[in-house]
């Protein structure tokens, strides 16, 4: 489904008068096992997607379906604790309706998270790969429909969307920090099955590094609005035919578990420097 303007605004409007005066300057959106990184959060408001007018729940094991409101880092966030996927049933539409909404609030950058498997064999389980591009070959835009000109323009360049000074950023802090970092590029998959091995080789002819379920659609639609982008994916496994063994979520979770800590080092350290 699409959304009118009004109902982008409707949503801000209804935030803003849970927030006072607090304006989140960054967007955070924590991928599978990452969501703890949100009881971080200093002098939070919390709320949940269902008390925000035109949006959907969350419904995917771990996403806790919430907003919470507040300093991290020095920094003014909101963080998605759970983020929505198409694979749940939502549109694209749907799935990138909190992100224009946090725009019209003000967000200025989106920090962007995910669990996925590594394609590229060169990475390890618990790699930390930051995202340089993206490949969507699946689905619908996003952006289809009538444009909103609010927003941005019907033809949007996407040569970067994951912004080059912000992935500067990211590669200076993980050098501080002693923290690995890959890069590389992500491919979109609509799951919710995990890809088969001949998808996966598929992937990595076409130039992919990782494959997982999401980020995708919500980092267009930040370009899109302006918004600087910056993405990172935790290699929760080796992608489907690598290794011979079945994936498993628990594997995901306990991985994302793993490497949580890591995880949220390097994005409060970047949030830091922003
Ligand atoms: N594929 C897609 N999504 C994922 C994977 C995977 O291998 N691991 C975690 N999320």
């Amino acid at each position: 489904m699409e959304y009118t303007y009004e109902q982008y605004q409707e949503s801000a409007r209804a935030l803003a008068d849970r927030l006072g005066g607090f304006r989140p300057r960054v967007l955070l959106i924590l991928g599978s096992g990452l969501g703890s990184l949100g009881e971080a959060v200093a002098d939070p408001i919390a709320v949940p997607y269902d008390q925000v007018p035109h949006m959907k729940r969350s419904t995917a094991p771990d996403h806790a379906g919430r907003f919470v409101f507040g300093r991290l880092a020095g920094r003014e966030v909101a963080v998605m604790q759970g983020r929505l996927h198409t694979y749940e049933g939502w549109s694209f539409e749907d799935v990138t309706y909190p992100v224009r909404v946090l725009r019209l609030l003000g967000a200025e950058t989106l920090v962007v998270t995910n669990a996925a498997g590594a394609v590229n064999t060169a990475f390890s389980a618990g790699d930390i790969m930051l995202i340089t591009d993206h490949i969507k070959l699946f689905g619908m835009s996003p952006l289809r429909g009538p444009n909103l000109d609010e927003f941005g323009p019907r033809f949007p360049d996407v040569s970067h969307v994951y912004t080059p000074a912000l992935q500067a950023v990211a590669r200076q802090t993980a050098a501080e920090l002693s923290i690995p970092l890959r890069e590389g590029v992500y491919m979109f998959f609509p799951g919710p099955q995990y890809e088969t091995p001949a998808e996966v080789r598929a992937a990595r002819a076409l130039g992919a590094d990782a494959v997982g379920m999401s980020t995708v659609p919500e980092a267009i639609v930040a370009a899109h609005c302006g918004m600087a982008v910056l993405g990172f994916t935790l290699c929760t496994n080796m992608a489907a035919g690598v290794l011979d063994q079945p994936l498993s979520s628990d594997e995901v979770l306990a991985a994302a578990a793993e490497a949580g800590p890591r995880f949220a080092a390097l994005v409060k350290g970047c949030l830091s420097r922003l």
